[in-house]
C-alpha cells in the first residue's frame, strides 16, 4: 500500500486477510484444480516401452500397453482428459501415418476408449510427426526456395481429424497454423457424422524456442528452415487475436494460447475479448525449465510449478494442457 495513503487511513490493513492458512484460503481468488488440466502423452509402437526423453525428465515415449497404464495413473489422479502424440514407424511426404485407419494414433485412441472410456482422450492434428522432412504441411520446393503449401495440407488435415474422429477420439486439436484449417476440418467431420466432436485449436501459436524439447519427445524437428511461415511472430498480440477471431469464426469451439507463461497478456486478452473457453499449453521448454532447476536445487520444483500454473489460470485460462499434470494434481490433494 501507499505509504501516505497508510498514514492517512491507519484502518487499512490489507495484512488482516494474509494472517493464516484458513484466513488465505477463504480469500484467494484463484485456485488450480486437477479438473481442469490435460496431460500430454508420447505414444509409438512396440511393447513395454518407456523410452525416457532426456530433456524431459519424467516424460517418456510410450508403447500401447505402457500408455494405458500412463492413462489410469492420470484418471485416478483426478485429470479429466489427455492429448495424444505419436511418433510413426515412418515418415514420408505425404504424412500417410497422420491419416492412416491403423496409425499410431488411432490405435491408441481405440485402446484408451475401450479401456477408459470416461477419460477423454483429445488428438493433436498435425502433420510434422509424419513428414520425412518434419514441417507441418506439405512443402514445395521453388526457384525462391521452400514454401509450405496451405491449402493442399488442409485436406491432409481434415483426414488426419476424421481418421482420429473414427477411432473415437473425444476432440481433436489442430496445431499446424495453416490458414483455414479449422472449417476445412468442421466442414470434413460433419460430412462425417462427427458435427458433436469439439475442436480445440490452437489458435495463437506462436514460433517459439520453449519447443525445442518436445521435437526431441516427437521427434518432429524440421530437417531445413524453421516454422516461422506458419507460426507467429513473438512480437504479435493483435494479430493473435485477428487469429483467435479467425478460428472462432470457423467454428473452433475452444481456443489455445501456446506457450503459456511468456504469453499471459495473450491468454488475459482472449479470454476477455472472446470470454471463449480458453486452454494455455504450458509448453516442453517451460517445463524444462523448471526441472533443470529444481535437479540442481536452484529452486522449489513444486512451489515453482504451482505458482507458474497458477498465473495462467489467474491471466483467465479455463484448461491447462501440461507435462506437469500429474505431479500438480498430485500436490493439490496434499495441500
Ligand atoms: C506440432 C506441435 C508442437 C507442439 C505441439 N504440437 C511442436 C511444434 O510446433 O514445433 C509443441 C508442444 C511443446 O513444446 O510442448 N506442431
Amino acid at each position: 500500500m501507499n505509504s501516505n495513503l497508510a498514514g492517512k487511513f491507519p484502518n487499512l490493513r490489507l495484512r488482516r486477510l494474509r494472517g493464516t492458512p484458513a484466513m488465505r484460503s477463504l480469500v484467494r481468488e484463484t485456485r488450480l484444480s486437477a479438473e481442469q488440466l490435460v496431460l500430454p502423452l508420447f505414444v509409438r509402437s512396440g511393447k513395454r516401452l518407456r523410452r525416457p526423453i532426456p530433456s524431459m525428465p519424467g516424460v517418456f515415449q510410450l508403447s500401447l500397453d505402457e500408455l494405458i497404464k500412463e492413462a489410469s495413473s492420470a484418471a485416478a489422479a483426478g485429470i479429466p482428459a489427455v492429448l495424444i502424440f505419436g511418433i510413426p514407424e515412418h515418415k514420408d511426404e505425404k504424412a500417410s501415418g497422420a491419416y492412416a485407419r491403423n496409425g499410431i494414433v488411432q490405435q491408441a485412441v481405440r485402446s484408451l476408449k475401450r479401456e477408459h472410456p470416461e477419460l477423454m482422450v483429445i488428438t493433436d492434428v498435425c502433420l510434422c510427426e509424419y513428414m520425412s522432412h518434419g514441417h507441418c504441411g506439405i512443402v514445395r520446393k521453388t526457384a525462391r526456395g521452400v514454401s509450405i503449401l496451405n491449402d493442399p495440407t488442409l485436406k491432409l488435415l481434415a483426414r488426419s481429424a476424421v481418421s482420429h474422429a473414427e477411432a473415437g477420439a473425444d476432440m481433436v486439436a489442430p496445431s499446424d497454423m495453416m490458414d483455414g484449417r479449422v472449417h476445412a476440418i468442421r466442414g470434413m467431420l460433419d460430412e462425417g457424422g462427427f458435427e458433436s466432436v469439439p475442436i480445440m485449436s490452437y489458435a495463437a501459436k506462436f514460433a517459439s524456442g520453449f519447443y525445442g524439447p518436445f521435437r526431441d519427445a516427437a521427434e518432429s524437428a524440421p530437417k531445413f528452415g524453421d516454422r516461422r511461415s506458419y507460426q507467429m511472430d513473438a512480437g504479435n498480440a493483435l494479430e493473435a487475436l485477428r487469429e483467435v477471431a479467425l478460428d472462432i469464426a470457423e467454428g473452433a469451439d475452444i481456443v489455445m494460447v501456446k506457450p503459456a507463461l511468456a504469453y499471459l497478456d495473450l491468454i488475459y486478452r482472449v479470454k476477455t475479448e472472446f470470454g471463449y473457453p480458453t486452454a494455455a499449453y504450458a509448453v516442453s521448454g517451460e517445463y524444462s525449465m523448471i526441472k533443470a532447476a529444481a535437479q540442481n536445487g536452484w529452486i522449489d520444483e513444486r512451489a515453482v510449478m504451482l505458482e507458474s500454473h497458477l498465473a495462467m489460470k489467474r491471466a483467465g485460462a479455463d484448461i491447462i494442457i501440461t507435462y506437469a499434470a500429474r505431479e500438480i494434481a498430485g500436490w493439490l490433494k496434499e495441500t
